[in-house]
């Protein structure tokens, strides 16, 4: 018996990373999986891994940033495993690095367009299937930059602030309906995003950032998905999680 038994999750830019990890702690525990991404092979591979592991998955490619990909993707993985319960928004991508008054404008609106109209767009298709249902859990993937600013990246720090605030709003308006809304902050995690577009030496950097004195693994960030999705999390909504090793302390 798994904590997610009999529950259909759908997890968003899970090719990779935190999603990734998330798509497979949640099938172990006993939950069929809608795997999505924009990029097919990576979803296909996590859909693989899964069923390698006795688990049941299924892929649908979409873009998280179209308000039609999110209604086509909500549709099919009720029509695939006869509902929804459980939506992980994590498709992300950190932009260009830049100060605000230099910042390309195109990486603005990317960075934006994914990483918090992807985020509305998502809730905007998953709280109706959620209320057929008879409930649910959302969890938004934000960062501890949805609390704090960081030097040369204005549009991922007002995006994911932009992810608290409407998890907290969403939260607000259907928690009496029996849809929990929760976002989670990870800190700087072991991922592609971090290894593709950060130097071994602005790693090292970012290592004396998190008290705990290591990045973190997607999976440490999986678990507090997990347990959100859950019913173990049954009084938690319209809250934000670090998952941080400690970064929002100083
Ligand atoms: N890695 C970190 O340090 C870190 C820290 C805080 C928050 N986060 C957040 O966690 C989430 C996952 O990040 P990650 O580190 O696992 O990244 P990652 O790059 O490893 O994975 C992101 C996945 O999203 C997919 N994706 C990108 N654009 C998409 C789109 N438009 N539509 C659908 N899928 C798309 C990619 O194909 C990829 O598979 C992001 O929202 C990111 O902002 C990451």
């Amino acid at each position: 018996m798994g904590i997610l038994d009999k529950k259909v999750s759908l997890v968003t830019g899970a090719g990779s990373g935190i999603g990734r990890a998330a798509a497979l702690k949640i099938s172990a525990e006993g939950s069929k999986v809608i795997v999505s991404d924009l990029n097919e092979s990576a979803g296909k591979q996590t859909v693989d891994l899964i069923e390698k592991r006795g688990g049941s998955a299924f892929f649908i490619k979409a873009d998280a940033s179209s308000a039609k990909d999110n209604e086509m993707l909500v549709n099919e993985a009720v029509k695939h495993f006869g509902g929804l319960h459980l939506a992980v928004n994590n498709a992300g991508v950190g932009g260009p690095s830049a100060p605000t008054g230099e910042y390309p404008i195109e990486g603005w609106d990317k960075v934006i367009s994914i990483n918090l109209s992807g985020v509305f767009y998502g809730m905007r298709y998953q709280i109706p299937a959620m209320l057929k249902a008879g409930g649910g859990s959302i969890v938004n993937i934000a960062s501890i930059l949805g609390q704090v600013g960081f030097a040369n990246a204005p549009a991922y720090v007002a995006a994911k602030h932009g992810v608290v605030g409407l998890t907290k709003n969403a939260a607000l308006e259907y928690s009496s309906q029996k849809i929990r809304v929760n976002s989670v902050g990870p800190g700087f995690i072991n991922t592609p995003m971090i290894e593709n577009n950060l130097t071994l030496e602005m790693r090292t950097g970012l290592v004396s950032m998190h008290p705990i004195g290591r990045l973190g693994e997607p999976d440490e960030v999986a678990e507090m998905i997990v347990w959100l999705g859950s019913d173990k999390a049954s009084f938690v909504t319209g809250a934000y999680f670090a998952v941080d090793g400690g970064y929002l302390t100083k």
